[in-house]
């Protein structure tokens, strides 16, 4: 009854001052939008040809969708090939309540499928065969290849039996079978995603790890999951350099050895463009060649039936501590999820070309290049590159060179050189999305008819949880509009009441839904502490939120000590913690502030050790030392020399105001009377553009 006063209150929301928009608009078809309110209607032709063509037929799926989660989830979940089907009975069940007990999720339990097999072979039966399956654009301008779906069948299959092949030949004892942890570090080639695929098909569990991130952040990563064997290549070409991933590799796993996980197999593609295999160096007695192995395989390969909630992958992301946490998905929820959830929030149609822009190496890059996509049948574009490599054109050289329909990105600048008039639906992710940048979005990048959908999810939801769908409802810019079928959001306030109405508090989900995380590997009480300890009874985000009048989602950022830099998730905590690995820094505090093209930059305000003095090349070094314990990616954009930090009388630094003092606003620093030593914080501003 709970849930179906959320859905009551959902359908009288667009209701505001007196006037009776948006939603009696768009069902009589009148244009009511007035500037106040700053309503985008999508325009009629677009909105007769959606799955979702109104806000009514949202409200009616949606509603089906929260009365019964049960039948709204098995009539999708139908579609798919199921080897047995779950147990009708028992569809999901969830707690959700620590005061209940332990955390569990399930869906579809008892179900036996493969998602590999879904997402290739189910589609080949039903004609694609010969539709690409990738374009794949190379990092210089004029490399690129394509695959079918047959095609890529063939490579997914080659690359399994090398897995069982090793049972056979190299790893007599502890070959790659069902339930073993794979490590994946590979640049946007398109054996990432066939080595991600090959996975899933013998059910083995892929761990990818962007190639961006540092040797030591590899290693972590290995000796926490203890891999059977790593994926890498020998070396890629990122704009204008050439980045040697085997060297890293090497160091990762000497590192890893001394940490007490060796590994028996590295499997390194010979990335021709970038190195050859003469200038690699090698450990004979575990290093193998791809391109020696693999295509010695015949291209079938039978599928590991696994239960829907059998392991699928691992990803590691950032959290509040040091620590990267493992968050794992099962196989049957996320694949029904993923799947959905692209297909309406991108209106998706088989004559789509769908292009992505993030890496596989993140959450966007497993829901919303592989998995999502492949099982829709869609033809996905690769990209290899960097989007600024050769000039900021290069996007939308690809667009027009591609003719994409469906564009995914994380919100950049970009420049309006090309006609992207094969464009029909943008969506965004990874940070809030200011109005001014959706206006530009929508303006310039979609020439002010494509609608776009501002997804807002995160690496534990697996795929969308509140998103536009596009054609269904007006859009506001900068709101992430509602929840995706089947997903309770609710905001509550510090005290983890549930508030209502027009509103702003912490995000949290109040039910759960089939692509939920199940559990952090290894380590379910840390699942528990930090999603669902902090507000009982439900999944907290650690996203701020506020509802508006008219029950739009409005998307404040994270509320925690989490950043997001170009839509690449990282903690405060694990930059400090490199930061004062350097011998010479003492402390460190690190906080995002503002950053006109990334979203978010990294500020770190560093105190020295005593007798050190501050100087260019320390600021140098000690960027450096974050490059090398994460990855470049995680570099601070700007390092803040502290003679001392703001802390309070107990010693906890005071985080608040450094946040002010960062982003300029130091009217604004409220109450510094509680601080230890106050005279701190006049030091720091003068020191501020030093
Ligand atoms: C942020 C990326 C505003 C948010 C898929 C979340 C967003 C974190 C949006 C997850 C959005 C993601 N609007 N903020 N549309 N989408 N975020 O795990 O802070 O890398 O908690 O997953 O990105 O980052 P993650």
């Amino acid at each position: 009854t709970n849930h179906l006063r959320h859905v009551e209150s959902l359908t009288t929301l667009p209701s505001g001052a007196g006037k009776i928009f948006p939603l009696n608009a768009v069902i009589l078809g009148e244009a009511l939008a007035s500037e106040e309110d700053d309503l985008i209607f999508s325009n009629k032709d677009f909105s007769n040809q959606a799955h979702v063509s109104s806000p009514q037929k949202y409200l009616e799926m949606y509603k089906r969708s929260i009365v019964d989660p049960a039948g709204f989830w098995s009539d999708i979940a139908s579609q798919f090939y199921w080897k047995q089907r779950w147990d009708e009975h028992c569809v999901y069940s969830e707690n959700l309540d620590v005061r209940n007990g332990d955390i569990k999720i399930q869906w579809f339990k008892g179900g036996v499928t493969n998602i590999c097999y879904n997402a290739l072979d189910m589609n080949i039966q039903a004609g694609l065969g010969d539709k690409t399956a990738f374009f794949w654009e190379g990092n210089d301008l004029g490399k690129g290849a394509t695959l079918t779906f047959n095609q890529l069948l063939s490579k997914v299959c080659q690359f399994t039996l090398f897995a069982h092949a090793q049972l056979a030949n190299y790893l007599k004892d502890i070959g790659v079978k069902k339930g073993d942890a794979v490590i994946i570090y590979l640049p946007m080639l398109m054996e990432l995603p066939i080595a991600m695929l090959a996975c899933a098909r013998i059910g083995a569990v892929h761990s990818v790890v962007f190639a961006g991130f540092s040797s030591e952040s590899l290693s972590q990563r290995i000796v926490d999951c203890k891999p059977k064997a790593v994926i890498t290549c020998n070396a890629v070409r990122r704009g204008s350099k050439v980045l040697n991933l085997k060297d890293i590799v090497d160091s990762a796993l000497v590192e890893s050895t001394n940490n007490g996980v060796s590994i028996d197999v590295c499997l390194t593609y010979e990335n021709q463009s970038a190195m050859t295999r003469e200038t690699t160096k090698w450990q004979i007695d575990r290093d193998v060649w791809w391109q020696d192995i693999v295509s010695k395989y015949p291209t079938t390969c039978e599928v590991e039936w696994v239960d829907a909630e059998d392991p699928l992958f691992l990803l590691y992301t950032s959290g509040s501590t040091g620590k990267p946490k493992g968050v794992l998905h099962t196989t049957g929820g996320y694949m029904i999820y993923t799947a959905t959830t692209f297909k309406y929030a991108f209106d998706y149609k088989p004559s789509d070309i769908y292009w992505c822009t993030a890496d596989c190496g993140w959450i966007t890059g497993h829901s919303y290049v592989t998995y999502g996509p492949l099982l829709n049948g869609s033809t996905v574009v690769l990209f290899e590159g960097a989007p600024n490599y050769p000039d900021s054109g290069r996007c939308w050289d690809i667009v027009d060179k591609y003719k994409v329909t469906l564009f995914y990105t994380a919100p950049t600048l970009f420049v309006n050189r090309y006609s992207r008039k094969s464009l029909r639906v943008l969506g965004s992710v990874g940070e809030p999305i200011n109005p001014s940048a959706w206006r530009w979005f929508y303006n310039v990048v979609g020439d002010s008819r494509c609608p776009i959908s501002d997804t807002w999810w995160q690496t534990e939801t697996g795929g969308f949880m509140i998103t536009p769908l596009p054609g269904a409802w007006p859009q506001k810019p900068g709101s992430a509009t509602f929840p995706f079928f089947g997903v309770l959001p609710i905001i509550v306030d510090e005290k983890g009441n549930e508030i209502e109405g027009e509103c702003s508090g912490y995000l949290c989900i109040k039910n759960s839904w089939p692509g939920a995380f199940r559990t952090l590997y290894g380590d379910h009480e840390r699942y528990e502490t930090t999603y669902f300890k902090p507000f009982p009874g439900y999944y907290f985000s650690g996203d701020g939120c506020s509802r508006d009048k008219d029950g739009y989602h409005w998307l404040t950022g994270r509320v925690d000590d989490v950043i997001n830099v170009s839509g690449h998730r990282i903690g405060t905590a694990e930059v400090e913690s490199a930061l004062v690995s350097h011998p010479q820094c003492a402390e460190a505090a690190v906080v995002g502030v503002e950053h006109e093209v990334k979203g978010q930059g990294i500020y770190a305000f560093v105190t020295l050790v005593g007798g050190v003095h501050y100087s260019e090349e320390l600021r140098k070094s000690l960027i450096l030392s974050v490059r090398k314990q994460i990855g470049a990616f995680a570099a601070p954009d700007r390092i803040h020399w502290a003679p001392g930090l703001p802390k309070t009388r107990s010693g906890k630094i005071m985080r608040r105001i450094l946040r002010k003092i960062a982003s300029g606003q130091l009217n604004e620093l409220g109450d510094t009377s509680t601080l230890a030593e106050p005279s701190v914080v006049d030091q720091l501003i003068a020191l501020r553009d030093t």
